[in-house]
């Protein structure tokens, strides 16, 4: 889907045209991929918008930047006023939010001492990531996610999404909606850009960060929505078989929210329609995010929006 631009986008403190945006090739992180990165929903609610989970957003991004030893001028209160002022002043909601934080223009050289730290904040409209009318149609990758100690799962970096490229190439090809990989001890790991659940008898599943999956925030709220809806729930390790005899699986991500799973290598998952666990905590995550329940769970910062009508520049 083409990107709808934005009239602006925050640099460094100050909002600047969506065409100034730009940088040179010459950049550390167009040679080596040295930049972190978050994608942050704002949703649209009856009493207004309201972004979710921003600080807990822009602490992953403050966690990655810190991994990779990028010292940032901004702080967490700074960086969630950042994306607050970028959405006020571009009126568009609801929309995706995409902070980074790269190595910019300065030496050449696997080193990044010479090379100063940019951070931008965009914002701009984007609809559902995973098309799936009834659950996708997925498969079982054959690349295996990041091996321990070698790219850091925990890091949200943009060089990780070389590893979710060939993960999603893959399976586009074969037509599949999205891949599931594995780690590299062959234990179910991560879609390439969501966290796996499974539910069989009762018990929701999904593996632990130590299979290299990504600390996903929408991880998180389910975990949580499912312990608030007094479901049993463990973090443990998952053998691929487990996903064939699972009665639902789910994928969570900013960008694909709660997105059922019809089939996994073609064999249907329960009897091939979302099932109720998903349903409910489905229910719950979009009745938060869209303002319909109660935000119990302290999850959305509001902003401030005249009109809901995308402003294109
Ligand atoms: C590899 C990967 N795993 C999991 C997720 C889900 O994380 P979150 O729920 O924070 O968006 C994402 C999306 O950011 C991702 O790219």
């Amino acid at each position: 889907m083409p990107i709808q631009t934005t009239p602006n986008i925050w640099h460094n403190g100050k909002l600047i045209p969506w065409e100034q945006a730009t940088i040179h090739v010459m950049s550390h992180v167009i040679h080596y991929g040295s930049c972190v990165f978050e994608g942050i929903r704002c949703y649209k609610q009856p009493q207004g918008s309201a972004v979710f989970r921003l600080p807990e957003h822009m602490q992953r991004l403050l966690d990655s930047a810190r991994i990779y030893r990028m010292e940032l001028d901004f702080n967490l209160e700074e960086l969630c006023a950042a994306v607050v002022d970028v959405i006020e002043a571009n009126g568009v909601a609801p929309c995706y939010i995409r902070p980074i934080v790269l190595r910019g223009y300065g030496e050449i050289g696997v080193s990044p001492k010479g090379s100063p730290i940019e951070v931008y904040i965009a914002n701009f409209p984007w609809g559902k990531y995973i098309e799936s009318q009834g659950g996708a149609d997925v498969c079982i990758s054959s690349w295996n996610r990041l091996a321990p100690n070698t790219l850091p799962s925990l890091a949200k970096a943009g060089a990780n999404y070389m590893n979710s490229q060939l993960i999603h190439m893959e399976a586009e090809t074969n037509g599949y909606a999205e891949g599931i990989a594995l780690d590299v001890n062959g234990l179910v790991s991560e879609g390439s850009g969501e966290n796996v659940f499974v539910v069989r008898n009762g018990v929701l599943y999904t593996p632990p960060l130590a299979n290299s999956a990504l600390s996903g925030i929408t991880r998180d709220s389910v975990l949580t929505i499912a312990r608030h809806l007094g479901l049993p729930v463990t973090e443990q390790a998952l053998p691929r078989e487990l996903l064939y005899i699972a009665d639902e699986v789910f994928f969570t991500g900013t960008a694909a929210e709660v997105s059922p799973i019809r089939s996994i290598d073609r064999i249907l998952v329960g009897d091939g329609k979302p099932g109720e666990i998903t349903k409910k905590i489905a229910d719950e995550f979009f009745g938060i995010a869209n303002g319909l329940k109660p935000d119990r769970f302290g999850w959305l910062t509001p902003v401030k929006i005249s009109s809901h009508e995308p402003v294109t520049a």
